[in-house]
């Protein structure tokens, strides 16, 4: 058969994060007599590498062959797109661009502002690389829509990667072409890049913030 191969779409591995129950913790955490980290890891540091190498594949089966310009938006998906783009690289992804973007909307767990989307430095987007930008997580979908708003041209194709996707929570219908693992529940995620308020992100897992119960008399 002429032409490349079809890769079969993979199926998106599933991450419970429910509403935390702060309280079902209070009786652990006095038992123990100190206040642990306040996170309970979902997806471990070898699972999220796993995850991150099919990616990879799957992205250079699709989009190998074209030159390609990564749009990392941080801060959240420094982490990701720094291990994202070295797999790409062992799939024979040579040549990369690699450029960032700041989006912030977020202020602790919510949505503060309508995301304000910057450049980082001399621009290095031109007319006709395919980018692909590389995000957290894509929840409500303000950023996602704001990037590729800022990305889009007549010119060049434009796909989204999100290491997260929580589709529940959309606002707005963008839905990413390439997708890390997706989030059922409304618990909020950190580490791997993620934060709660600039905390977590060097965790080299996935953990659900769980807030801490409040202090007993
Ligand atoms: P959206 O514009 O609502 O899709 O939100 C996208 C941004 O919100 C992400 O890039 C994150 O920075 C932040 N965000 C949303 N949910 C979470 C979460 O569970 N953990 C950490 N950051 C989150
Ligand atoms: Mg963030």
């Amino acid at each position: 058969m002429e032409g490349p191969r079809p890769v079969p779409r993979l199926t998106v591995p599933i991450l419970e994060v429910p509403a935390p129950e702060p309280t079902g913790q209070l009786a652990f955490w006095s038992e123990v007599g100190i206040a642990p980290m306040p996170v309970r890891e979902i997806a471990s540091a070898d699972l999220v590498r796993r995850r991150v190498t099919a990616l990879a594949q799957e992205i250079a089966a699709e989009l190998g062959g074209e030159p390609l310009t990564l749009a990392v938006v941080l801060r959240g998906a420094f982490v990701f797109a720094a291990d994202l783009a070295r797999e790409l690289i062992s799939n024979k992804m040579e040549n990369l661009l690699v450029t960032f973007f700041h989006a912030s909307s977020y202020r602790g767990t919510k949505a503060w502002r309508a995301p304000l989307i910057q450049e980082l430095g001399e621009s290095s987007v031109d007319g006709k690389q395919t980018i692909l930008i590389i995000d957290d997580i894509v929840d409500q979908g303000h950023t996602a829509e704001a990037m590729i708003k800022r990305l889009s041209s007549p010119t060049r194709r434009v796909e989204y990667c999100a290491l997260l996707d929580r589709p529940e929570a959309r606002a707005v219908p963008v839905y990413p072409r390439y997708v890390g693992f997706k989030l059922a529940g409304p618990g909020f995620v950190v580490g791997y890049g993620l934060d709660y308020d600039d905390k977590y992100r060097e965790l080299p897992y996935l953990a659900q913030w769980v807030p801490s119960p409040p202090v007993s008399e």
